[in-house]
């Protein structure tokens, strides 16, 4: 007898519980459980004398999969995914509103030439995906587009169309016919998005999800999409500047710490090979309180200029800001300055931006981010040739930072000419070549003495 089982899950943190309960026991919200299927019951799993036969294997005799990868003919996007689309694999690709997340996966599909692409969308009608199109100017002729909602028409045409990639967007719009609640519900969410995860795997055909994201930076409603899909890329970067970020936030296939960097141009998203050059502003005299801090994001180093701006404050409780750092990393930064530095900046306004509107959290910046301070505060102009990659401890220690190699080789193809360092950096410094020199630095106060020479 067919039975359907259901339980309890979380609308905040997707926690599952078998009864409904008014505070979930994960994340202390109140009333946010739902009911949904969980499944439908085949007979005869597992309950007393069931007739399964064995099916765990020894590992050694499962054979290894060389995986065969579908290149998105996006360069950056392959990168983030660690070379290309994986047969059967499920992709989110997860940004706030109106990041690009559609523009991206749009030129995608009409990049892809060779390919069969179904595009499903929930909130653009037909014509609307037309002048984005005609916009990105590319042509692609295999392209289906398909404006419904249910996963049982959107796995029908799938099967008929056999297309090389599916793209939903967006998955908040997605519904399972099979439950009552609405779309974007977390109960939909899950159920539609598991319906397109069969399909994937069964198939071999990869879909890719869009989502929308909510402004703690969690992919709209359930965790739990995060955990059913392969990769989750997320899309981000600030409304007002050109420069998007992708960044591979979970990965099955491939490295968890990747980074695609584009451009949004009239005419779609360019992709960005080089990001330090664009990062790094063309100015012809040196200016204070600018410090550049030799960083990796992923595997790619990447030269990045920091702003400051320091000055007496008005008020009795000075501003502290950081736009594209953490701003507790600047405050812990500011109080060894003073403590350990002897540097008085406890009646000063500290403003800290990361230009281009990045967001870093390469610990490797500290120091830079010490110099940019000092540099404002004092009024004295950092030599543009001159980078910086070291954290800082909280006993004004100048800590190394790993691949340091890599990001010196980066610096010197800029045309860096000097890179302050810390002396504990050891074994990495000795085989350099090229034109840089190489500044090593043990305590706060050689920074200081550097920077003011
Ligand atoms: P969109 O891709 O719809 O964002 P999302 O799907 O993440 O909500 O739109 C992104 C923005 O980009 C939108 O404001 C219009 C703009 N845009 C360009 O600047 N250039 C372009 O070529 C296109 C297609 C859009
Ligand atoms: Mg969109």
């Amino acid at each position: 007898m067919a039975k359907i089982k259901t339980a309890w899950f979380c609308s905040s943190c997707g926690a599952q519980a078998g009864k409904w309960l008014g505070k979930c026991p994960s994340c202390g919200e109140w009333n946010t459980m739902e009911e949904s299927i969980v499944s439908r019951n085949e007979p005869g799993l597992g309950g007393k004398g069931s007739l399964i036969s064995l099916s765990a294997r020894p590992l050694h005799s499962i054979e290894s999969l060389t995986l065969k990868r579908i290149s998105t003919e996006n360069g950056e996007l392959d990168r983030v995914l660690g070379g290309g689309l994986v047969p059967g694999s499920i992709i989110l690709v997860g940004g706030e509103p109106g990041i690009g997340k559609s523009t991206l996966m749009l030129q995608v599909a009409l990049q892809m030439k060779k390919t069969r692409i179904l595009y499903v969308s929930g909130e653009e009608s037909g014509e609307q995906i037309r002048m984005r199109a005609d916009r990105l100017k590319i042509d692609q002729t295999d392209i289906y587009v398909l404006t419904d909602t249910s996963t049982d028409v959107i796995t029908e045409h799938a099967r008929q169309l056999n297309p090389g990639l599916v793209i939903i967007d967006s998955i908040q719009t997605i519904v399972n016919p099979v439950l009552e609640s609405t779309a974007g519900s977390i109960p939909q969410i899950r159920e539609s998005a598991s319906v397109l995860q069969k399909f994937a795997k069964t198939s071999a055909i990869p879909v890719i999800l869009i989502g929308h994201i909510t402004k703690d930076g969690t992919i709209a409603g359930p965790k739990i999409l995060e955990h059913m899909v392969d990769t989750v890329l997320q899309f981000e970067g600030d409304q007002h500047y050109g420069y998007r970020i992708l960044r591979a936030v979970k990965n099955r296939f491939g490295s968890a710490s990747e980074l695609g960097i584009f451009e949004m141009s009239g005419n779609g998203l360019r992709e960005v090979n080089n990001p330090s050059e664009v990062l790094l502003s063309q100015r012809e005299d040196p200016l204070s309180g600018i410090a550049v801090a030799a960083s990796l994001e992923g595997n790619r180093p990447m030269l990045i200029e920091l702003q400051s701006l320091v000055g007496v404050s008005p008020y009795a409780t000075p501003q502290r800001s950081a736009t594209g750092l953490d701003s507790r990393r600047l405050s812990m930064l500011l109080a060894v300055i003073e403590k350990k530095g002897g540097y008085r900046l406890a009646n000063k306004d500290v403003f800290i931006n990361v230009a281009g509107g990045f967001r870093i959290d390469d610990p490797a910046t500290d120091l830079a981010v010490v110099a940019a301070v000092l540099s404002s505060s004092e009024d004295v102009p950092i030599d543009q040739n001159v980078c910086f990659a070291a954290e800082i401890g909280l006993s004004g220690e100048i800590r190394p930072v790993f691949k340091l190699d890599q990001r010196i080789a980066e610096a010197s193809k800029l045309g860096f000419r000097k890179m302050v360092v810390s002396k504990f950096n050891g074994k990495s410094i000795p085989n350099i070549k090229g034109s840089l020199e190489v500044v090593q630095v043990a305590k706060l106060d050689e920074v200081f003495r550097f920077i003011f020479a």
